[in-house]
């Protein structure tokens, strides 16, 4: 049976020391190599059989669209931005007590800087997140033994190259500054990568990390007062819905005929890719940027009172669709207890994702044109 130390490399899933002795430590590396271990499968039956991925595919032939129509003229002031979200936000995740903390004696300015450290991080992030799924859906491609999903991948494989592109164009031309990719997100992703079963790529990538990025995308497009950053967003979380529900409709057929202990091994895996997100959220490397001993202020972040909600806010994809999938309810509900000590349960019941992709897509036609 899998423990904590296994699973994750450490006993207490809080353990700030263990957390932090994660660092990207290649930061100023051009490139980064995987070694994959899957077979690349051809299949001769060429039948449709898949009615739901089909469907998928027509959808995600007729809603691509073209980088270059965002309004990309739109002029961004950074810390114009951050006063009006500020002010549309008052109210929302506010009333910390910093007292004893590193940052108390922080006035006005180191908190704007923060916050322009934060917004740079974040979108670099997400940046170097879409392209770990350009990666691992091209792997899918390879991999996958339905001609299918072999075809919805394919476009997946575009969307996701749209996606890259206007993230590090959004990054150049918008903001001041990158970060190279977070230690627990690249861990994360080296592994998908590596694991030689396909359906492990689709539930690292199109259950996990897309999931979370669904729901982080969202509550970016809520926050956010920038007209071009929305209607980016927008544009890619129409894309991402359709790609959470590739992994919802594939894994469903998949997992049917699945082992008890195959089953296990899918819900470990689930909760590892938990821990890495949750722990990349805690922003080590703002604070480093910022003067701040991460050490003394990750405790603080994970013990805000917001923190829960924040938490399960963002797993408000994810905790859904792994109760569609019969992850979250197997082997005694073992995966159900890990994330509620990961208190990212809250949103259990809200909608999977395996049809919002059409609503989602609706409100995405209303595009203004370019
Ligand atoms: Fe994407
Ligand atoms: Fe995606």
């Amino acid at each position: 049976m899998a423990t904590n130390e296994t699973m994750i490399g450490r006993a207490e899933v809080d353990d700030v020391d263990a957390i932090l002795a994660i660092s990207n430590t290649d930061v100023d590396a051009v490139v980064h190599a995987v070694r994959s271990n899957s077979d690349a499968i051809f299949t001769w039956d060429y039948e449709r059989t898949r009615q739901g991925l089909a469907k998928l595919y027509e959808k995600a032939k007729t809603s691509q669209w073209n980088a270059n129509d965002l309004p990309w003229d739109t002029e961004v002031d950074q810390l114009a931005v951050i006063a009006a979200n500020r002010t549309q936000n008052a109210g929302i995740f506010e009333g910390h007590d910093v007292r004893g903390t590193p940052v108390e004696s922080w006035g006005e300015d180191e908190w704007t800087q923060h916050a322009v450290e934060a917004q740079n991080w974040t979108l670099s992030q997400f940046m170097h997140g879409e392209q770990g799924a350009l990666i691992c859906t091209a792997q899918i491609v390879e991999t996958v033994p339905w001609i299918d999903a072999k075809y919805y991948a394919a476009t997946q494989v575009m969307d996701e190259a749209r996606h890259v592109e206007v993230f590090a164009k959004y990054l150049n031309e918008k903001l001041s500054g990158h970060y190279p990719i977070n230690a627990h997100l690249k861990m994360l992703l080296d592994e998908i990568i590596a694991d030689n079963r396909w359906d492990m790529t689709y539930l690292g990538m199109q259950i996990m990390i897309e999931g979370l990025a669904l729901a982080s995308f969202g509550f970016m497009h809520q926050m956010t007062t920038e007209p071009l950053l929305k209607q980016l967003l927008r544009y890619v979380m129409s894309d991402e819905a359709r790609h959470v529900a590739f992994g919802v409709i594939s894994l469903q057929e998949f997992y049917e005929q699945l082992t008890a202990a195959e089953i296990r091994e899918r819900q470990e895996f689930a909760f590892e890719a938990a821990v890495r997100m949750r722990d990349r959220f805690l922003q080590q490397e703002v604070w480093e940027k910022m003067g701040v001993d991460p050490k003394e202020m990750v405790p603080v972040v994970l013990n805000a009172p917001d923190r829960p909600l924040f938490q399960a806010l963002l797993f408000s994809k994810i905790v859904p669709n792994c109760k569609k999938l019969g992850l979250l309810d197997a082997a005694d509900g073992w995966l159900r207890h890990r994330f509620e000590e990961l208190q990212v349960i809250q949103f259990e019941d809200w909608a999977d994702t395996s049809e919002e992709y059409t609503a989602l897509d609706e409100v995405a036609k209303d595009r203004a044109p370019a």
